[in-house]
C-alpha cells in the first residue's frame, strides 16, 4: 500500500523554548505591582507573545492577521483562495484550503515519535498511569480509524461518543477527523434519555462508549445507560471499551481494543475543506431542546492551536493538564486537541477529584510535573474548603500557568488559586468562551498581563467584544451591558446549528443583526472586561450548562405537575444550584414527592440538573399574557424586593411563596 510520509507537515519551528523545567527553585512568573499582577522578566522571557503592540497590529486588518496566523500553525495540504468570506449570518474562513486535522494533531509531529502526547491517570490508585508516545497515537488512531470505516463509517457521517476520561476517547475522536467522519461526545454523566436525543438529532450510525468508569472508588455502569439509548435509533453498531471488566454479549456490540488490534495501522487521512464540519456539541440554549453547535474544520484548529499557545502560553515540552470533561467544549480544546495541536503533552485524570483524598489532584501535579494547570472555580471552592495541607504537602513548582473557565471566579478563589495552588508566582489566566466560540476569545495573555482578580481582560488579537445596550449600542464607558462580538468573527466560531437553521438565526443574530450575540453580560473596567453573567435563561451549575428550560420540561412530563418554573439560586460551591417552583394538580405535596421529582430530572437529563429544592406552590406569578416571571422568583430565592409586581396578573402569588420560601430556607442560608 502505498504510505504517504504526512511527517512533511512540519510542526512549525516558531517555538520559543523555555528552560522552566530545570531543576532550580521555582521560578516566579508574576509580580506584583500598583495592586495588579504582571509577568515578571521570567515570564517575558519564556512567553510565546509578550509585545502589546499585538493587539493593535492585529486590529489594524484582522483578516490577513489571521491569515498569516493560520499559515504558521496549521499544515494545510492546499492552501486557501480567501481568507474570509463574511454573508451574515454565515461566514467561512480559509475558504478553499484543505487540510487534515488529525495530521495537525499526530503526525507532523512524527520527527519526535517518542515524545509523549498523552498521559492517562486512572482513578484506582493501584492502577497503573498509561503514556502514549506521539508514534503509538498515530498508530492506535490509524488503527482505529480502519474500525470505523469497516464498520461503514464514511466521510460526513456521524458518530456519537459517550465515554468517561479514558484514552480510547481522545484515540476514537482523532479517528473520526482522520477519515472526516463528524463526532457528536455526549457529557458521560448525561442520561441515556439525552443521549438518544443527541444520537436521533445527529442520525448517528455509531455509538462508542464504554461498560463503565470508576467514580470515588466504585464502578460506575455506563453500558446500560448507553444500550437504552441506542435502542430504536440509528445506530447499528455500539464500540465498547472494556474499563470495568464487564461482560458484553450480542451482535451490535464490538469491543474496541479487540478491533483496535485486528485492524490495518494505515491510514490515508482525508482531506477535508476548512469549513467542513469537524464535529458537533450539543449545548443548552434557552428553549428545552438542547442545539447541536457546528464547529468546522480549519478555524476551529486556527483557533484552538493559537490560543494554547497565547493564553497559555504552551510550550511543545510543556504537560497541560485540563481538568474539564471531553464532553463539554473546554475538554474537546484544551484537554485533547489544542495541546496535540502544538506538539505538547497532555493529561487526563479518569476520577474524582478528591479520591481517595484530596490531595490527588496536587499529587499528579507533582508526579508529572504539570506546567499548566486548567480548572473550573467550582473546583477550586471545593478545595478551598479542605485542609490546607494537603496541598503543601505536594511539591508544585513545575506550574507557570493557572488557567480559570466557565463562570465568574470571585475575588476570594482567585486569591486562593494563586497563592495556594501558583504559590504567588503564576498567573491566573481567567478565560471567557462558549461552546459556540470553540477557543477562548476574552482573556490576559501571560507575557503581557495585568492579571486582575474577576476580570478576563482583553478581546484575543484579531476579535472585538464590545458592551452594548438591548439596541446594540455601545453603552457609556464603565457602564453594565451585553457582551457582543464584531465582525470579522472568530476562526474557532460556530458555523451553525444542526439541522436547525432559525434556531441559530434566533439565538445569535436576531438581536444585533451584525454582531454576535454572547447572551452574556459585562462591563469595562480600566480597559478590561469583567463578566457579569448569563443575561438569558441559562443556569451554570458547577460550570455546566443547563437552560431551565430543559429542567422544567423534565418536571413537567412527570403526571403529577401542573405547572412549573425552574430558576437559578446562587450556591457557594457550585456558582449557581437550581431551583424549582412546582404547581401540583391534585397530588398532595409531600418530601416523598420531591424526591421524586428530583429523581425524575436524574434520569430525564442527568444529576448536573438535579434541582436543590423543590418549592410546591399554588400559582406561578405570571403577566397577563400568562408568561411565568422567573426574575420574580429569582428575587425572592435572595430575599430581594422583586420588581415588577403591577404586571402581574396575580400578584397575590408572590406574598404566598414568599412565606413558603422562607419556611423552607432560614434567612440566615440565604
Ligand atoms: C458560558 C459558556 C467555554 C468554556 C466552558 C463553558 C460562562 C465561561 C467564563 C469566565 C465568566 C464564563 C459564560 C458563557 N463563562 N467562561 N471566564 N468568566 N463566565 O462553556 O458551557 O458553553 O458556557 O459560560 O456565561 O456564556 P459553555
Amino acid at each position: 500500500m502505498k504510505k504517504h510520509n504526512h511527517q512533511q507537515a512540519k510542526r512549525p519551528t516558531t517555538d520559543k523554548r523555555s528552560n522552566h523545567q530545570a531543576k532550580r527553585p521555582a521560578v516566579s512568573y508574576i509580580i506584583k505591582r500598583n495592586g495588579a499582577y504582571w509577568p515578571s522578566k521570567e515570564m517575558k522571557k519564556i512567553a510565546n507573545i509578550s509585545d502589546p503592540k499585538i493587539y493593535e497590529k492585529a486590529a489594524k486588518d484582522p483578516i490577513k492577521f489571521w491569515g498569516k496566523l493560520a499559515e504558521e500553525g496549521i499544515s494545510w495540504e492546499k492552501k486557501w483562495d480567501k481568507t474570509y468570506v463574511e454573508k451574515l449570518p454565515y461566514f467561512e474562513w480559509f475558504k478553499g484550503g484543505k487540510l487534515n486535522f488529525c495530521i495537525n494533531c499526530v503526525d507532523r509531529h512524527l520527527d519526535q515519535p517518542n515524545k509523549t502526547a498523552l498521559i492517562w491517570i486512572p482513578e484506582p490508585i493501584n492502577e497503573k498511569p498509561i503514556k502514549i508516545t506521539y508514534g503509538e497515537l498515530h498508530n492506535k488512531v490509524s488503527k482505529f480509524a480502519n474500525v470505523l470505516k469497516q464498520n461503514g463509517i464514511e466521510k460526513g457521517d456521524v458518530v456519537s461518543i459517550y465515554l468517561p476520561m479514558v484514552p480510547q476517547a481522545l484515540i476514537a475522536m482523532l479517528a473520526c477527523t482522520r477519515i472526516g467522519a463528524i463526532h457528536s461526545v455526549v457529557f458521560s454523566a448525561f442520561s441515556a434519555d439525552a443521549l438518544k436525543t443527541r444520537i436521533i438529532d445527529g442520525k448517528a450510525k455509531i455509538l462508542i462508549t464504554s461498560d463503565g468508569y470508576y467514580r470515588k472508588g466504585k464502578p460506575e455502569d455506563l453500558l446500560k445507560k448507553a444500550k437504552k439509548a441506542a435502542k430504536r435509533t440509528t445506530v447499528k453498531k455500539i464500540i465498547v471499551v472494556s474499563r470495568i471488566g464487564k461482560k458484553v454479549r450480542g451482535r451490535k456490540f464490538l469491543n474496541f481494543d479487540e478491533e483496535l488490534e485486528k485492524a490495518d495501522d494505515y491510514c490515508e487521512p482525508e482531506m477535508m475543506k476548512s469549513e467542513d464540519t469537524m464535529f458537533l456539541l450539543y449545548t443548552s440554549g434557552t428553549t428545552g431542546k438542547p442545539k447541536g453547535v457546528i464547529h468546522d474544520t480549519g478555524g476551529y484548529a486556527t483557533q484552538a492551536y493559537w490560543t494554547c499557545k497565547w493564553n497559555f502560553d504552551l510550550h511543545p515540552e510543556d504537560v497541560m493538564w485540563c481538568t474539564a470533561d471531553i464532553g463539554w467544549i473546554t475538554g474537546h480544546t484544551y484537554a485533547m486537541y489544542g495541546p496535540l495541536l502544538t506538539g505538547a503533552t497532555t493529561l487526563i485524570y479518569e476520577g474524582g477529584p478528591t479520591f481517595p483524598n484530596p490531595g490527588r489532584w496536587w499529587k499528579i501535579i507533582q508526579d508529572y510535573k504539570v506546567n499548566v494547570f486548567y480548572t473550573a472555580p467550582t473546583a477550586i471552592r471545593l478545595f478551598m474548603k479542605e485542609n490546607p495541607s494537603w496541598i503543601k504537602k505536594h511539591d508544585l513548582s513545575s506550574l507557570k500557568i493557572l488557567g480559570s473557565v466557565g463562570e465568574p471566579i470571585d475575588k476570594k478563589s482567585w486569591m486562593w488559586y494563586l497563592e495556594k495552588i501558583g504559590g504567588s508566582r503564576c498567573p491566573i489566566i481567567d478565560t471567557w468562551w462558549q461552546t459556540e466560540t470553540g477557543g477562548t476569545v476574552i482573556n490576559t495573555l501571560p507575557g503581557i498581563g495585568p492579571f486582575v482578580p474577576t476580570i478576563s481582560g482583553k478581546s484575543f488579537p484579531g476579535t472585538e467584544h464590545v458592551i452594548v445596550n438591548e439596541k446594540g449600542n455601545p453603552v457609556k464607558k464603565g457602564e453594565s451591558g451585553f457582551l457582543a462580538q464584531k465582525s470579522p468573527f472568530a476562526p474557532g466560531m460556530l458555523h451553525g446549528v444542526h439541522n436547525n437553521h432559525k434556531k441559530y438565526v434566533d439565538t445569535y443574530w436576531k438581536k444585533f443583526k451584525t454582531m454576535y450575540d454572547t447572551s452574556d453580560g459585562a462591563h469595562i473596567e480600566n480597559n478590561l472586561i469583567r463578566i457579569t453573567g448569563r443575561t438569558d435563561d441559562v443556569m451554570k451549575v458547577a460550570g455546566h450548562r443547563l437552560a431551565t428550560a430543559e429542567v422544567e420540561n423534565a418536571i413537567h412530563d412527570n403526571k403529577k405537575v401542573g405547572d412549573c418554573a425552574v430558576v437559578p439560586m446562587p450556591d457557594k460551591m457550585k456558582g449557581q444550584v437550581p431551583i424549582a417552583f412546582v404547581v401540583l394538580k391534585k397530588s398532595k405535596p409531600s418530601e416523598k414527592l420531591e424526591k421524586k421529582l428530583i429523581k425524575y430530572v436524574d434520569k430525564k437529563i442527568g444529576p448536573t440538573a438535579r434541582p436543590k429544592k423543590i418549592f410546591f406552590v399554588d400559582d406561578l406569578p405570571k403577566t397577563r399574557s400568562g408568561k411565568i416571571m422567573r426574575r420574580i422568583l429569582r428575587a425572592l430565592l435572595i430575599n430581594e424586593k422583586p420588581e415588577g409586581l403591577s404586571t402581574l396578573i396575580n400578584p397575590d402569588s408572590v406574598e404566598k411563596i414568599k412565606t413558603i420560601i422562607n419556611q423552607k430556607i432560614p434567612t440566615s442560608n440565604k
